[in-house]
């Protein structure tokens, strides 16, 4: 059983972001497992890595696009992005100055927010998305 239960209610049928979304929930999954098995804090910080690093690829897509079609929302949306990867980032500097005793936060707000941020927020430009015939 997943921490992370990928559903179709997920899904736009827009396979770049959707895709994308599958491999974050995926490192979720990877960190949960990481964390509770007791790994190492390179393993647990090296997930957390490969989840900023993807997160960033990811945001980038959606505001070429948001660019592309003149998206209306396009800057509270990016703020939305900004945050998280503020948030992240400073998440990392703590697990790597040993307090892993916020591993629980981090994974519950990571999975808190990709929920939130898809059937919200993300939720919003895929008709304008569509009809642009982004894929
Ligand atoms: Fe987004």
């Amino acid at each position: 059983m997943s921490y992370f239960l990928w559903d179709d209610k997920y899904a736009f049928g827009i396979d770049s972001i959707d895709e994308d979304h599958k491999v974050l929930v995926s490192l979720i999954n990877q960190l949960y497992v990481a964390m509770s098995q007791g790994k190492a804090r390179a393993v647990i910080s090296g997930i957390v890595t490969q989840m900023v690093d993807y997160a960033k690829v990811h945001f980038r897509r959606e505001e070429f696009f948001f660019k592309g079609i003149s998206y209306t929302e396009s800057a509270e949306h990016k703020a939305e992005h900004d945050a998280f990867s503020n948030r992240v980032a400073d998440f990392k500097t703590e697990l790597d100055a040993g307090n892993v005793g916020i591993s629980i936060e981090v994974i519950s707000f990571l999975r808190e927010w990709l929920t939130n941020h898809i059937l919200v927020s993300d939720k919003k430009y895929v008709a304008a998305f569509k009809k642009f015939g982004i894929k």
